[in-house]
């Protein structure tokens, strides 16, 4: 499996507090000074892009309360090695930076929304603020940061409700919308047992519009498996990293807010670039351990980790 993608964190900060997400933990942010900075995203990108990396997403905490981020979408997009630069947003701010972002060459946007219907919305994600996320998503098929993938995690007795309206999304507007299976991080966020199969969440969907059929186009990036509604503008995906394992086919690095590269979500290990980038390293010694941590990426998988807590807002999904 080529090694060709790299999320990068660039902050753990939020502007909203997703129940599955922060939870009840007590918010301690990485301090400013631990933050990469902009020229060592860059230089980082730069390097990994030498050792094979095509793709890159930025990630967060959500990525649009760092602040220039477009310029850093402007310095990543000009990387030559680089061919696709995206971006995953919970879409509060995107009304309004929708437009700078596609201008500075964001080629595509992935926009985080558990539900369709105001009130639930706040219960998950503590602000009321379902409105501002749909404009920033018409916002977003506008500019044309196209195809706009929304994602969904479903969680029991929470927003299963909501499984038709989302899905619905997809029948008017020219969207992904991609149910992404609940993935338990840690004690201070929900019980193991909120999990429900995209088996059962795929059904929901079914018995409200009939079966579901392959998309032509078949999107073959990534884990998602893709279907859609009759006579739907979109479509509805379905990314089951819970119940179905796809270490094989994981072509992605994560490089942390804080400068870590991690081989594996649900592995502790990890890498400290950060302290090599600022003990004044040259860019060979730094491309020779992005090299050993692709040539071990293979070594760290779902399979071999030994179930650590982790948390979500700190290495970006
Ligand atoms: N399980 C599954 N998905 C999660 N996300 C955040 N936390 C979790 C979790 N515990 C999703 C967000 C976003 C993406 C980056 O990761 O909803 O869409
Ligand atoms: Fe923020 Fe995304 Fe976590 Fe929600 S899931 S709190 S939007 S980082």
């Amino acid at each position: 499996m080529a090694i060709d993608y790299l999320r990068v964190s660039v902050t753990d900060r939020c502007n909203l507090r997703c129940i599955y997400c922060y939870g009840m933990q007590e918010c301690s942010f990485i301090s400013r000074s631990e933050v990469l900075r902009f020229e060592e995203i860059e230089r980082i990108v730069r390097l990994f892009g030498e050792c094979g990396i095509r793709k890159v997403r930025l990630t967060g905490g959500e990525p649009l309360v760092r602040r220039n981020i477009s310029q850093l979408v402007r310095k990543l997009v000009a990387i030559d090695d680089i061919n696709e630069l995206t971006l995953t947003t919970n879409g509060v701010l995107l009304d309004e930076m929708a437009e700078e972002l596609k201008a500075a060459g964001l080629k595509r946007i992935n926009i985080s929304v558990d539900s369709a219907q105001k009130g639930n919305y706040r219960d998950i994600t503590g602000f009321d603020l379902l409105e501002k996320v749909t404009q920033g998503i018409h916002k977003a098929i506008q500019v044309g940061l196209a195809p706009v993938k929304i994602n969904s995690v479903i969680l029991k007795g929470v927003n299963e409700s909501q499984i038709p309206a989302l899905a619905k999304l997809s029948i008017h507007l020219p969207v992904s919308v991609r149910f992404i299976e609940y993935c338990p991080t840690n004690r201070h966020t929900r019980p193991a047992s909120d999990f429900i199969p995209n088996s059962q969440v795929r059904k929901a969907i079914e018995d409200k519009f009939g079966a579901l059929s392959p998309t032509v186009d078949g999107d073959s990036n990534g884990p998602a498996v893709n279907l859609r509604i009759k006579n739907a503008a979109g479509t509805v995906g379905f990314i089951s990293g819970r119940s179905s394992i796809f270490c094989q086919s994981c072509n992605r690095l994560r490089l942390t807010s804080d400068g870590m590269i991690k081989p594996c979500l649900y592995s502790s290990h990890h890498y400290d670039i950060k302290s090599l980038i600022r003990s004044g390293c040259g860019d060979g010694k730094i491309k020779e351990l992005m090299k050993k941590i692709l040539s071990e990426k293979g070594d760290f998988t779902k399979l071999t980790s030994s179930g650590e807590e982790f948390s979500m807002w700190n290495i970006g999904g």
